[in-house]
């Protein structure tokens, strides 16, 4: 490292920013890797060839469509979005979380979401200067609708975060409860994450109908195209159109755009795959639901959350990572979670192996 530029950066960067750490992705080669909530399904052979034919027709040397209209258009289709509602395609829903706490970030503007969740709605609020608030869950990670509403009054947030399922725990939110925070939330922007809508009982969609402090943000990461970066924002078009000016023009590439169109012109094979994946998460859940030496919660993702009561939930990680299955352990990172491990459910061959790892930990740890 050049001396020079290490003290003029420490002098330009800013302070939040020199004291965080970099986004840390665990090195998985050789494991099954079960820890990142993603599908464990690669695309057909017959669907490839397609990719692979119009991938090789892409016009590289042009910018892309800035709009995306044709995914756009392929995402109303699959996805059953009326007319009246408008789409903002983004790099991963990430993006779509950073343009959101850009674009409301003011003087004395507050972000808040339940806690524990998902851990980008922090960062980010962070990142655009916006205090953050963070709301206890009830006791079975549920919403408390009280807390919430009393927080509500008290913070006056301008945009919350509602992540529905919810991660890292994997359940719905009552949708009385829910329905209760919106209507306190009236005066701010109210974000239901659905990034895992297709393993779930319940989506939200139609509530944007009765709710114009209402948009919903969706993936397609979870339905077996982690590694496309495609997330979208669903909304009345005065929403979608100001965060429209605040997303970059060539967010979403041509080989993206591409990709994207070919996977939702073909959307019941990804569907297929999620109901395997919903059928494997029911199946897991039998076996890990009665197994004296765990605590499980019912999951709606494609993930279970369950606590290690015999035994230290860090050590089983470790002795499972031995086994060969990398899951993840969220001991230490939340108080709420102490003792927790997420399970992401994979083929019924990947859960297998990792059952028997499980086992096999949770025998080796508690001696
Ligand atoms: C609740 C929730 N929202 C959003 C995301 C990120 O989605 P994307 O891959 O589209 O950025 C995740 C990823 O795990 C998530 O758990």
């Amino acid at each position: 490292m050049n001396d020079a530029a290490a003290s003029l950066a420490h002098l330009l960067v800013r302070e939040d920013v020199r004291a965080a750490s970099a986004y840390h992705v665990q090195d998985a080669r050789d494991l099954i890797r079960l820890d990142q909530m993603e599908s464990p399904y690669g695309w057909p052979p017959q669907l490839r060839g397609v990719l692979a034919e119009r991938l090789a027709n892409a016009q590289m040397n042009r910018y892309p469509d800035p709009r995306a209209a044709g995914v756009q258009q392929r995402l109303r289709d699959a996805f059953g979005i009326p007319g009246r509602w408008s789409i903002m395609p983004g790099n991963g829903s990430d993006e779509i979380i950073q343009i959101l706490t850009s674009a409301l970030a003011a003087p004395g503007a507050r972000v808040m979401a339940p806690s524990p969740t998902f851990v980008m709605f922090r960062v980010l609020a962070g990142w655009a200067g916006l205090p953050y608030d963070e709301v206890p869950l009830a006791e079975d990670f549920g919403l408390d609708a009280d807390a919430m509403c009393a927080a509500i009054a008290q913070h006056r947030p301008r945009l919350l975060f509602l992540a529905c399922p919810n991660n890292p725990t994997g359940n719905l939110f009552d949708a009385g409860a829910l329905e209760r925070v919106l209507e306190a939330a009236r005066d701010a922007l109210v974000v239901i994450d659905e990034a895992y809508w297709a393993f779930s009982s319940r989506d939200h969609l139609d509530w944007l109908d009765r709710h114009p402090n209402l948009v919903i943000m969706r993936t397609l990461s979870k339905l077996g195209l982690a590694g496309l970066r495609l997330g979208f924002l669903v909304g009345d078009p005065a929403w979608i159109g100001e965060f429209d000016k605040v997303r970059l023009p060539y967010n979403v590439g041509v080989l993206h755009q591409i990709a994207a169109e070919v996977a939702l012109e073909n959307f019941g094979v990804l569907r297929e795959q999620t109901r395997l994946i919903a059928a494997e998460r029911a199946r897991l859940a039998s076996i890990l639901g009665s197994d004296p030496r765990l605590h499980l919660w019912p999951g709606e993702a494609n993930f279970l959350l369950v606590r290690v009561l015999a035994g230290r939930a860090k050590d089983v990680h470790a002795a499972m990572i031995r086994h060969g299955v990398l899951i993840k352990c969220l001991d230490g990172g939340h108080p709420r979670l102490a003792g927790c491990l997420r399970l992401g459910v994979g083929t019924a061959e990947e859960n297998a192996r990792m059952l028997a790892a499980l086992d096999a930990g949770l025998r080796e740890t508690t001696g």
